[in-house]
């Protein structure tokens, strides 16, 4: 049997203020939910080569400046729109095999790819919603050491299905090493969350803030993608200072 070690677990509910060293030589999940997460991991899954994620529009024109137009996309959005110039908005629903196969995204959105850039000198970083969080677990579990998860969160401010989405992964690498992590208040209060919500996933995210933003602004549809668990099970992961699909072992 594996010796058990303690497992130190961090969870930071918004990247304000979050200096990207503290995420220097981490173990990172960054979560958000609504909706980067779920539309990277639809990306990859569709075929893009990569994720280029920015945390400014000015950042992501002088990056396409210096890539071939033709195999690349801009996408994201400025407060759930998208953003002008760009290729793409920030619906899952965008980012189909016919668009996206074979291309580099470079990527903006208003919280998610913010907070992807802070953990931008992690050791291992992965991109994590609902529709990829088992994956995930098994993931950070792999590595059998601390980890910090960084919601996005809205606004800087806390935000609650990236908290219930953070305390899924606790609540799963727990289950999968077979221990309890030494957890500080916000690592609890997240696994709290998720045991309140785990049977109501879908209805937590539909009475959230962002939830209800997005119906205003007629992507009701997505917010069923994003709560749908484990639809699509891939990772996600850093890769200099992009973001790809972590190649099964085996598979070279
Ligand atoms: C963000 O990064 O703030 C979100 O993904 C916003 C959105 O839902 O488009």
């Amino acid at each position: 049997m594996m010796k058990k070690i303690d497992i130190k677990v961090e969870v930071f509910f918004t990247p304000a203020n979050i200096d990207e060293l503290l995420m220097r030589d981490r173990n990172v999940v960054v979560i958000d939910v609504l909706r980067s997460s779920t539309t990277i991991v639809t990306a990859l899954n569709n075929g893009a080569r990569e994720i280029i994620p920015v945390a400014s529009i000015e950042s992501a024109a002088k990056v396409s400046g210096s890539l071939f137009g033709d195999v690349t996309l801009r996408g994201g959005e400025r407060n759930g729109k998208m953003i002008e110039g760009f290729n793409l908005g920030n619906s899952p629903t965008e980012y189909t095999a016919e668009t996206v196969k074979g291309k580099s995204i470079i990527f903006s959105t208003t919280n998610g790819s913010l907070a992807i850039t802070k953990g931008k000198h992690a050791k291992h970083l992965v991109v994590t919603g609902f529709v990829n969080v088992t994956k995930s677990a098994e993931y950070i579990a792999s590595l059998r050491g601390d980890f910090y998860i960084l919601c996005a969160s809205k606004q800087n401010s806390f935000c609650i299905e990236d908290t219930v989405c953070a305390g899924m992964v606790i609540d799963k690498v727990q289950q999968l090493l077979k221990q309890n992590f030494i957890m500080g208040d916000a690592a609890n209060a997240a696994l709290l969350l998720y045991k309140t919500y785990s049977k109501s996933i879908l209805k937590m995210m539909q009475q959230s803030e962002h939830g209800k933003y997005l119906k205003e602004l007629g992507f009701e549809d997505d917010i069923n993608l994003c709560a749908d668990v484990d639809s699509i099970p891939v990772l996600p992961v850093l890769h200099g200072n992009m973001i790809v699909l972590k190649k099964e072992e085996g598979n070279g």
